[in-house]
C-alpha cells in the first residue's frame, strides 16, 4: 500500500506532545490534518480524545473521518512510572495500536506508528538494524513492542513502525532543555557517559514521518539523527552551542543515578532503510542540535 499523494484528512494523534505538535507543523502543503490528544491543549489544534477508550476512537472516526492516513505519536511516555503502572502503559502503548490498526485496515489507509529504541536490550555493539530481534528490558519498552506486534497483526499491509530515540524539540520536556535549566542554577553538573544513542530533533523527524506515510512501504523503519554520543557528550554540546560559560560537566556512570526502569546501554539505530526511502539521512545530531538552539 503506497501513497504517493495524500487526498483527505490525516489523523495525527499526540498532537499536543513534543513530537506530534511538530508533525502538525510539518504537514505538507495542502494536506488537511485532524489533531487529537488526551486533553485539548492551549495553542494546539487538537481534539481531546482518550484513545484507550475504543468507543471514543469510534466516535472520532465517525465525526472527523474518513481519514486518508494516520500518524500515531500519542503514547504513555513516562518510562519510569510505567514500571508501577504496567496495565495502563500496555493499554495506551499496546492495545491502542491494535485498535487504530484495525480501524486503518477497515478504512484501507496507511498507519504510521512512532516506536522506540527501547524495544532492544542495549547489549549490541553495532547499530541495530530494523530486523534485529527486539528484547525490551523495561515495561515501557515491552508495551511499545506489543503495540508493534498488535498493529502488524491487525493491518500487515498498511502498518509502518518508525522507531526513534533521544528526542528533543521546540515543545515539551527534554534533555537539552533540562541541561540548560540546570546550568542556570549550578556551576557543576554530573552527567551519565556510559549510555550511547543518537539525539534526534523533532524538526528532523517530523518531515520523515510524513515521507514514510506518503512514500513508504509497510514495515519497520529506524529514524534517528546521524552519529552517536553519550548523554555527557550531548550535555557538553548543548552548553557549548548555547554559549554557556562557567559550568563544568563531570562524566559519571549510570549507577550514579539509579532509576526504576533500566535503560539500554547501547541504543544506536541503523537508519539505512529510511535513508534509501528519502535519498538522504537525517542531519548529524550536532548540526541538528545547533539548528534547534538557533545557531
Ligand atoms: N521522547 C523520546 O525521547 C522518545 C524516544 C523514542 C520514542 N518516542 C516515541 O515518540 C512518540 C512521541 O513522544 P513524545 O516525547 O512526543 O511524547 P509526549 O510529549 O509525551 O506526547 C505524547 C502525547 O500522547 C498523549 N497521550 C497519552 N495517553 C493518551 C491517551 N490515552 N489518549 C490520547 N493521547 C494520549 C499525551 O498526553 P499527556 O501528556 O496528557 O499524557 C501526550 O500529549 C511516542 O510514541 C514515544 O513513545 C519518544
Amino acid at each position: 500500500m503506497t501513497n504517493s499523494a495524500i487526498e483527505g484528512n490525516i489523523l495525527v494523534t499526540g498532537a499536543a506532545g513534543m513530537l506530534g505538535s511538530q508533525v502538525l507543523l510539518a504537514a505538507p502543503d495542502g494536506v488537511a490534518v485532524i489533531g487529537t490528544d488526551l486533553v485539548e491543549a492551549p495553542g494546539v489544534k487538537a481534539h481531546g480524545v482518550d484513545l484507550s477508550d475504543p468507543q471514543a476512537v469510534k466516535t472520532l472516526f465517525a465525526e472527523h473521518g474518513p481519514f486518508a492516513g494516520i500518524i500515531h505519536t500519542a503514547a504513555y511516555t513516562a518510562v519510569d512510572k510505567a514500571e508501577e503502572e504496567p496495565e495502563l502503559a500496555m493499554k495506551v502503548n499496546g492495545t491502542v495500536c491494535g485498535v487504530l490498526a484495525e480501524a486503518a485496515k477497515e478504512a484501507g489507509i496507511p498507519l504510521v506508528i512512532v516506536g522506540t529504541d527501547f524495544v532492544f536490550n542495549g547489549k549490541a555493539s553495532e547499530p541495530y538494524t530494523e530486523d534485529f530481534e527486539p528484547d525490551p528490558i523495561s515495561v515501557y519498552g515491552e508495551t511499545k513492542y506489543q503495540g508493534e506486534v498488535l498493529a502488524f497483526a491487525a493491518h500487515p499491509e498498511g502498518t509502518r513502525i518508525v522507531r526513534t530515540q533521544w528526542l528533543y524539540g521546540p515543545r515539551g520536556k527534554h534533555f537539552p532543555a533540562t541541561m540548560l535549566a540546570l546550568a542556570k542554577e549550578r556551576d557543576h553538573l554530573k552527567v551519565v557517559s556510559d549510555q550511547r544513542g543518537s539525539p534526534t530533533s523533532t524538526l528532523e523527524l517530523a518531515p520523515a514521518l510524513w515521507d514514510v506515510l506518503q512514500k513508504g512501504e509497510a514495515g519497520v523503519y529506524h529514524a534517528a539523527c546521524e552519529g552517536d554520543c553519550s548523554w555527557f557528550d550531548l550535555a557538553s554540546a548543548t552548553l557549548e552551542l548555547s554559549g554557556v560559560e562557567g559550568v563544568t560537566i563531570e562524566p559519571c556512570s549510570t549507577d550514579a543515578f539509579p532509576r526504576p526502569a533500566p535503560r539500554p546501554e547501547y541504543s544506536v539505530l541503523s537508519c539505512k532503510r529510511l535513508e534509501a526511502l528519502r535519498g538522504a539521512p537525517l542531519a548529524h545530531w550536532r548540526d541538528a542540535l545547533s539548528t534547534y538552539l538557533g545557531n
